[in-house]
């Protein structure tokens, strides 16, 4: 049953907690990448339009010391969050106790505060108690506010106490309006596409992507296959691929994919090959049925391009998950522009990039603007991609059934 969402919810006058997923790269304090922080506003100035007090939250990396509060602090959020809102986010530097609590009472309508990473709880002497969704954990920081919303995408996949622990232990809760895009734009792609539908799956190994694979081959009319992992796909085939990057342990699932898949799976037809994983040395296109002993492949070719190119023409939806070829090197990265290009190029398709390494490469390349939808989950679009339940979204209360009942579907 579909999930209640922040239009279901009533916030004027009430304290709302909210999960968000804040977890962007930060190196010595400064933030490399606020997509993140970006795509949770609307959600917060909702809520702060509409007469709600918000407290906010997020898990920021994993927190295994003493010593990594010092770098896994959320205060250089706190302070970025104020500057895009325009208005003064509190920054409480503790996940539970009197302050906090304090604060909390003190918010008044329309006013935000920010407490301190979910995940310092882990260091707890009673074990992980974010990560492990500790029952009492969930239970203290549901008992902070009124109603919960969930606007964490990125980690929906997770079972944590900040997600699930509160949703299960308060009466109200809905989806924020981003956690509704991703599901809509993931969701509706996979689930009801607009046909032709054509996945395009890269990145370095199979064994990431097998279940991703699995559920598109049963739902896609056509599966691209690139990155790393098309060469467990061409040794499965009998070819020579030289040094590139190989699964060995996962050529017999390669070899029942590609007889399962039919023509419904293409591959590369060419690679670029260099002798070192390295981009100042020489590179050169050889066909996937030319590589040498010691060539390998960190690329796509142009021949392939043009081939996912021709595949994509007159595609309706495309689902995009997994980079090409090693973008992050220049010599490299013409497989993953070529893609975008190709995808670009597309009128009238609803185009989504699945999170991770390809919704950085699109970004940081320069085409963000030219897909429907980038996912801000890694994990999460992953696993939504393989038809799994998202545990953070599912504990979120149903939208009513329409027959009168009070209690949560
Ligand atoms: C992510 O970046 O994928 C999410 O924020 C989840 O983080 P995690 O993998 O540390 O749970």
């Amino acid at each position: 049953m579909a999930k209640k969402t922040l239009h279901d919810l009533e916030v004027a006058g009430k304290k709302v907690l909210v999960r968000v997923d804040f977890n962007v790269p930060i190196k010595e304090g400064v933030i490399k990448d606020d997509n993140r922080i970006k795509a949770a506003l609307p959600t917060l100035k909702y809520i702060l339009e509409n007469g709600g007090k918000v407290i906010a939250f997020s898990h920021l990396g994993k927190v295994k010391t003493e010593e990594d509060k010092v770098s896994k602090t959320l205060a250089p959020v706190a302070k970025r969050l104020e500057e895009l809102l325009g208005k003064p986010v509190k920054f409480i530097p503790q996940t539970r106790g009197a302050e906090l609590e304090a604060a909390v009472n003190e918010l008044k309508t329309g006013e935000i505060l920010m407490f301190e990473n979910t995940r310092f709880e882990d260091l707890s002497p009673e074990g992980k108690k974010e990560s492990k969704n500790d029952p009492e954990l969930g239970k203290y920081w549901a008992s902070l506010g009124d109603v919960y919303v969930n606007d964490a995408f990125g980690t929906a996949h997770r079972a944590h106490a900040s997600n699930v622990g509160i949703a299960s232990n308060i009466e109200n809760s809905a989806v924020g309006f981003l956690v509704e895009k991703e599901l809509k734009f993931i969701g509706g792609a996979v689930d009801e596409p607009k046909r032709p539908f054509v996945a395009i799956l890269g990145g370095a190994k199979v064994s990431d992507k097998i279940g991703v694979i699995e559920n598109l081959l049963d739902k896609a009319d056509k599966v691209i296959i690139g990155g790393g992992m098309m060469f467990t796909f061409l040794k499965a085939l009998g070819k020579n691929t030289g040094k590139s990057l190989l699964e060995e342990d996962k050529l017999e699932l390669a070899k029942s994919i590609l007889e399962k898949a039919g023509n419904k799976l293409i591959l590369p037809v060419d690679t670029v090959v260099a002798k070192e994983f390295k981009n100042d040395v020489d590179f050169k296109v050889v066909s996937v049925d030319d590589l040498a002993d010691d060539d390998m492949g960190l690329d796509i070719g142009p021949d392939s391009v043009k081939l996912f190119a021709k595949e994509l023409e007159g595609a309706k939806t495309v689902v995009w998950n997994g980079p090409m070829g090693v973008f992050e090197m220049s010599n490299y990265a013409k497989g993953t522009i070529g893609v975008c290009e190709a995808i670009a190029h597309l009128s009238d398709a609803i185009t989504v990039i699945g999170g991770g390494d390809s919704a950085a490469a699109a970004i940081q390349l320069g085409y963000a603007d030219k897909f429907s939808h980038i996912s801000t989950g890694g994990g999460a679009s992953l696993e939504y991609l393989e038809g799994k339940v998202l545990p953070g979204v599912a504990a979120i209360a149903d939208k009513s059934c329409g027959c009168g009942c009070s209690h949560k579907h």
